[in-house]
């Protein structure tokens, strides 16, 4: 009978997946147009100078290429101007193509079989999308200017010619000349003090992807957590920074514990002016991050848990294309939140499973006339990767791990992944490879759970399959019942908010009605100040509950205070896009979303400007 099982289940499993010819072995990457298979980049030598005047790169990027038989050598670039070209030391004349949408401009470089060396003289255009130049007057500290990039996903080929695909790796070494009084710091060996000639050494002995090149350059202090963490931050912030962080030693340890051994030397965390458009970027080495998680109690530090946990699920094992954008961030958050668990308990790493699930509904609500953009193996050919890289492929990725964990087990599966992560460590994979080893490594030794699973809907299917786990909501249970009799009798127990969580708050408002009557606002306000609160989940939230139900806090006031100054700050695009939305859905508002984008535009990054630019116009 067992072996029957096994025999069904496993040819099940096979015809799902050939049934649909999903098994394509070489994976190809539909927003490269370089041509790595045929000419192989195996280092970069990076020599750049940034002009905060000019808010312009220039400089050199050499490559050390392995010819395998290929006449020219393709880079990707976006908007690069170039220079000249020197293969071994000659000039040669390049060639640049026309601009492909989304993709940009493919340079073409006459190369020779033996060809070793290719540099590279260029220029930054006029808007990179992957940089973001602020004036002293939009940091935090305002003494200097400051550059940060932003590479993943295709952005990289915006400030370096590059082969700029997540399947492509590669070590760098690279020189940058900055202004005196200025720090820099890249995804490499950093610094820990100021250069007095203003010129940084930078060396990346690991192979990463272009979309893990980092620069960050401004006025920014070091604090040692530990001997192997740090974190760095303008000097107005450094003091509340290494405090808020000052468990992520611990937490680096206890990742290793569960998933292996952090492979990356240093983990350092930069937090960034409040104009960072995303929360976090696991750039090697030194994480990049919005302070908008600088809360003071230490409430939001799991997004560190996330981009630590990509050193394993990304950094190290990385999605092929971006058409398997899920194995980096499916992974990472599964990892993240066993993480998390492991550092407080069940109860709690259930409220993010929870949280997490409610986003994924609001993301497949929102996705209704798109069901292609709602399966985990997406296809983003002809398109901007970012348009179609959203919360299915964290929150329906997890889950679909978490379904695996529930029907073999917390000790298989960690087994499991272990193995994984040490077998395709410092390799790329494929969504089909991922699934074959699955097979192979786990799912075989459970014959009878590969059925239930329904692995093909998972992961080629639109929607979530009708299999997935739910949370218990134990704590939340607590804060439904406290709403609940808020909402009927505008009575708050707050004898049981008293212990409530950032999460707990954030169940409690999400699940009120919208709008909220005035004085039910009010009341709330009175209670637990969330229009003055420091922390920005909540009070992103609260604003946009604030505004739905057209709630002025007194001093009674036309536009909302807190909100504008939350607005004038704060870049990060998961906050203030829907915070815009909700001001350009109510003719009350509508004044006063354009009165302040326009005013606040330019403290925004070049991608958060592009989605608020649609909404609102310019
Ligand atoms: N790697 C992502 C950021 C990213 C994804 C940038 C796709 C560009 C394209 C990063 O790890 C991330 O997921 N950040 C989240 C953090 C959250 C899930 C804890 C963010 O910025 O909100
Ligand atoms: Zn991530």
């Amino acid at each position: 009978m067992k072996i029957f099982n096994l025999f069904l289940a496993s040819s099940i499993f096979l015809t799902a997946c050939k049934s649909q010819s999903h098994n394509n072995s070489i994976a190809v990457d539909q927003h490269t147009q370089s041509n790595a298979q045929a000419v192989s980049c195996k280092h970069l030598q990076l020599a750049i100078q940034v002009d905060f005047e000019q808010q312009q790169l220039r400089g050199c990027a050499t490559w050390e290429i392995e010819n395998k038989d290929a006449d020219e050598l393709h880079l990707d670039t976006d908007q690069l101007s170039i220079d000249s070209v020197l293969v071994d030391a000659a000039k040669v004349s390049f060639h640049k193509d026309t601009t492909v949408p989304h993709l940009g401009e493919r340079l073409r470089i006459p190369i020779q079989k033996n060809s070793k060396q290719v540099a590279i003289y260029y220029k930054t255009g006029a808007h990179p999308r992957a940089l973001q130049w602020l004036t002293a007057q939009q940091t935090l500290s305002k003494t200097k200017p400051f550059l940060y990039t932003q590479s993943e996903s295709i952005y990289a080929r915006s400030w370096i010619p590059c082969p700029d695909g997540p399947g492509i790796r590669f070590t760098y070494d690279a020189t940058v000349q900055v202004p005196l009084g200025f720090m820099a710091l890249m995804s490499a060996e950093n610094p820990q003090s100021l250069a007095k000639d203003g010129q940084y050494q930078f060396h990346m002995p690991i192979a990463i992807p272009a979309y893990l090149m980092a620069l960050a350059v401004g006025d920014i202090a070091f604090k040692a957590i530990d001997a192997r963490t740090g974190v760095y931050a303008e000097p107005t912030m450094i003091a509340k920074a290494a405090n808020e962080f000052s468990e992520v030693g611990k937490m680096v340890s206890q990742a290793e514990k569960l998933y292996g051994p952090y492979r990356w030397g240093r983990y350092d965390m930069l937090v960034l002016p409040p104009g960072f458009p995303i929360g976090g970027m696991e750039n090697p080495k030194l994480t990049f991050c919005t302070p908008t998680i600088i809360a003071g109690d230490k409430s939001l530090v799991n997004l560190i848990a996330h981009e630590l946990a990509h050193n394993w699920s990304g950094n190290l094992v990385t999605n092929a294309t971006w058409n398997d954008f899920w194995l980096n961030e499916g992974f990472t958050v599964y990892f993240e939140r066993r993480l998390t668990e492991s550092l407080t308990d069940k109860s709690y790493a259930d409220m993010l499973w929870e949280l997490g699930y409610q986003d994924l509904e609001a993301t497949l609500e929102d996705l209704k006339g798109k069901p292609e953009d709602t399966k985990l193996k997406l296809n983003l050919a002809g398109r901007d990767p970012d348009d179609g890289l959203n919360d299915i492929a964290y929150e329906k990725g997890a889950l679909f791990l978490r379904a695996i964990e529930l029907k073999v087990g917390r000790t298989a599966m960690d087994t499991f992944l272990n193995q994984y992560f040490n077998h395709f460590a410092f390799k790329t994979i494929t969504t089909e490879q991922f699934l074959d080893y699955l097979n192979e490594h786990l799912l075989n030794q459970y014959p009878d759970v590969v059925k239930d699973l329904a692995i093909e809907a998972w992961v080629y299917g639109a929607g979530v399959p009708k299999n997935e786990p739910r949370a218990d909501q134990d704590r939340f249970k607590q804060v439904n019942a406290v709403r609940t009799s808020f909402l009927e009798t505008n009575a708050i127990d707050t004898k049981a908010t008293q212990s409530w969580t950032t999460h707990e708050y954030l169940h409690f408002l999400r699940l009120m009605p919208k709008p909220l009557a005035v004085s039910k606002m009010q009341k709330l306000d009175d209670l637990f100040h969330f229009t003055q609160t420091g922390n920005a989940e909540i009070a992103d939230l609260w604003f946009i509950m604030s505004v739905a139900a057209n709630y002025m806090p007194t001093p009674y006031t036309t536009s909302n205070e807190a909100m504008r100054s939350f607005l004038s700050s704060v870049g990060r695009r998961k906050f203030i896009v829907p915070l815009y939305k909700e001001l350009m859905a109510h003719p009350y508002s509508v004044p006063v979303a354009k009165e302040w984008y326009k005013a606040f535009r330019a403290n925004y990054h070049p991608l958060a400007q592009e989605s608020l630019d649609a909404l609102i116009g310019k």
